[in-house]
């Protein structure tokens, strides 16, 4: 497997994730405005959102905590989503927090959709979420989701680096793109 071509070079996106960090820490401000000390949780999805929630972080200078949690819906080589399975212990103690769930992509919105769920639930005092990548689903989505930020739209094709893999791999790649077909 090969990358064909590039879809959004490494500048495009760190311009983009400064961009969604203002904007986010904008909203912060006013979303917690009138409390002393605000807890801000941010929520990555790993592993896609690692490499993304690195630079998003560093644009949103307030005083947060990172609870990561791992969801998985392509097992191995599959390239649909086979349904979103949630890994480990998700956080209980969100009553009241300000939470940013971040993902790298939003496709059949089942892994959103469910984390969405399960921590809304738990009653924070805002819940938001932020993707860089938002697929174009022609027929729609399993699961429509709201998503507040959004970095990218993309056709609906199987893209990898930047943090999304095929397999496990490419995640390590600067730039996002498209796989070449075998
Ligand atoms: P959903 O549950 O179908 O919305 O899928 C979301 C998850 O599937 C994301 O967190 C990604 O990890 C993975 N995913 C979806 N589309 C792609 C893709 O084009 N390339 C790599 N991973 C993807
Ligand atoms: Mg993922």
């Amino acid at each position: 497997m090969n990358v064909a071509r590039t879809l959004i070079g490494r500048d495009e996106i760190a311009k983009r994730a400064a961009a969604m960090g203002a904007q986010i820490t904008a909203d912060l401000k006013r979303h917690s405005h009138g409390e002393e000390h605000p807890r801000v949780v941010l929520m990555p999805i790993l592993t896609g959102a690692l490499v993304f929630t690195a630079d998003l972080i560093r644009h949103i200078p307030v005083q947060m905590s990172i609870r990561p949690v791992t969801i998985s819906s392509y097992p191995g080589t599959a390239t649909t989503s086979q349904g979103a399975n949630i890994h480990g212990a998700v956080p209980t103690d969100l009553k009241g927090a300000h939470v940013l769930i971040v993902d790298d992509i939003l496709d059949s919105g089942r892994t959103l959709g469910l984390l969405r769920r399960v921590i809304a639930a738990q009653r924070p005092a805002s819940l938001q979420i932020a993707v860089l990548l938002n697929k174009n689903k022609p027929g729609g989505r399993s699961e429509e989701v709201e998503v507040e930020y959004s970095g990218f739209e993309i056709e609906d094709e199987f893209v990898v680096g930047y943090g999304l893999d095929f397999d496990g791999y490419f995640r390590n790649l600067p730039d996002i793109g498209v796989l070449a077909p075998s």
